[in-house]
């Protein structure tokens, strides 16, 4: 059925270069994902070795789910967060509570984030694809005429990831237009929020200056502590929602949500309300403008590189060379042993169009300068033995 969209030989080549990347480990470098490794600070890392046994039985879940509610509340500028275990689970309950009968449509940007497909399709609804120009800006006329009488929601990331775009006022408000004359539930993905790294303003539905939207929209926020502050997998995810929404989510929550790691509250609050997260983070921001600037001074000039306006994601262009993207990064990790992602991971609905994804590696920066340098050594290593075109 979704043939189109998920090529069987496509998802049995990721799935093997994946599970190779799980095997070698720590034997890599590993640049697939955009949490921070080995970036964060050593006073954060002081909560876990310091961990007093004795605490562990006095903490609280009411009072460590209310500390990082704040902290949500606070980035989003609106009180009653729902909290989850991550983002995807966020999103997944976000999905599920739009969909309301099979087949139900919702709709994406081609070649964006991996997951949103799959999310959809396992609630029983059908994801539909809008256009981008070649440039990768969306198309608005394309969105527009995605809608039909099945779509239930809209699912939009801001800052995007793999493009690293940000969607403007104007863009924002012009879909929540659309999405209140087609009561359509406009779900934003703000995962990424908080990596302005080349310190540009990013738009959050909820912070608009003025906005007579909310009140008319039916609206979902996805946040997430873990882009930012990923300390050995610890981190938490959010949804806030329009109020015609809450019930359905918070059936949803209940039904799946009843535990929660104390633990991993306990350690994530204390860093989240810490004074020195502030600086932290700016340095954070410095590291990663630092390793874009070695990427674009240090790797082959025939690689093309597309500059994100935020996230820590940069994507390679390699059509200068004769070799695909799939092969690319299989034969990038065993000849150099260096993992990126293959731009063909983020699905394009339409294929027949540019095929921009095809010809694109995604790579994460949010890694320590020397992990960077060694990666731009070795990409170039590898480079200097493919033909060109
Ligand atoms: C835009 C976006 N949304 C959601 C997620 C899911 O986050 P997690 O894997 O922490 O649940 C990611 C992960 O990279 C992401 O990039």
């Amino acid at each position: 059925m979704h043939n189109n969209i998920y090529s069987y030989p496509l998802i049995k080549r990721i799935k093997q270069f994946e599970q190779k990347v799980e095997y070698y480990g720590n034997e890599i470098l590993d640049l697939t994902f955009g949490y921070p490794i080995n970036l964060h600070a050593d006073w954060m890392e002081a909560f876990i070795t310091n961990i007093d046994p004795k605490l562990l039985h006095t903490l609280h879940k009411k009072e460590l789910k209310q500390s990082i509610k704040r902290y949500f509340e606070q980035l989003f500028n609106k009180k009653d967060i729902r909290l989850t275990n991550s983002a995807s689970e966020a999103l997944m309950v976000a999905i599920h509570s739009c969909i309301t009968e099979k087949r139900d449509e919702v709709i994406l940007l081609d070649c964006g984030f991996f997951t949103y497909p799959s999310l959809i399709i396992a609630g029983k609804g059908k994801p539909i694809f809008a256009q981008r120009h070649t440039d990768r800006q969306p198309d608005m006329d394309s969105i527009k005429q995605c809608f039909t009488d099945k779509t239930c929601a809209l699912l939009i990331t801001q800052p995007e990831n793999p493009t690293g775009r940000i969607f403007t006022k104007e863009e924002i408000e012009q879909l929540c237009l659309l999405c209140i004359e087609r009561k359509v539930t406009l779900i934003i993905d703000h995962s990424f929020i908080e990596s302005s790294y080349f310190g540009l303003d990013i738009n959050i539905l909820t912070n608009l200056q003025y906005n007579p939207f909310l009140e008319n929209l039916s609206w979902i926020i996805i946040g997430d502590t873990g882009k930012v502050v990923c300390l050995y997998g610890i981190k938490y995810g959010c949804l806030i929602t329009s109020d015609n929404l809450k019930e359905p989510i918070d059936n949803w929550l209940h039904s799946i949500l009843f535990q929660f790691n104390l633990i991993q509250m306990h350690i994530l609050s204390q860093i989240l309300h810490d004074p020195r997260l502030k600086d932290y983070k700016q340095d954070l921001y410095q590291k990663i403008r630092n390793n874009f600037s070695l990427l674009e001074s240090k790797l082959d000039s025939r690689v093309g590189i597309l500059c994100p306006q935020a996230t820590p994601m940069v994507l390679l262009d390699i059509s200068q060379f004769l070799i695909d993207d799939l092969s690319f990064v299989e034969r990038l990790l065993e000849e150099e042993k260096i993992a990126l992602i293959p731009g063909s991971y983020f699905i394009q609905g339409y294929k027949e169009e540019s095929n921009y994804s095809g010809s694109q590696i995604r790579i994460a920066i949010s890694r320590p300068k020397q992990v960077i340098e060694d990666t731009i050594f070795g990409i170039n290593r590898f480079l200097s033995g493919l033909q060109s075109k």
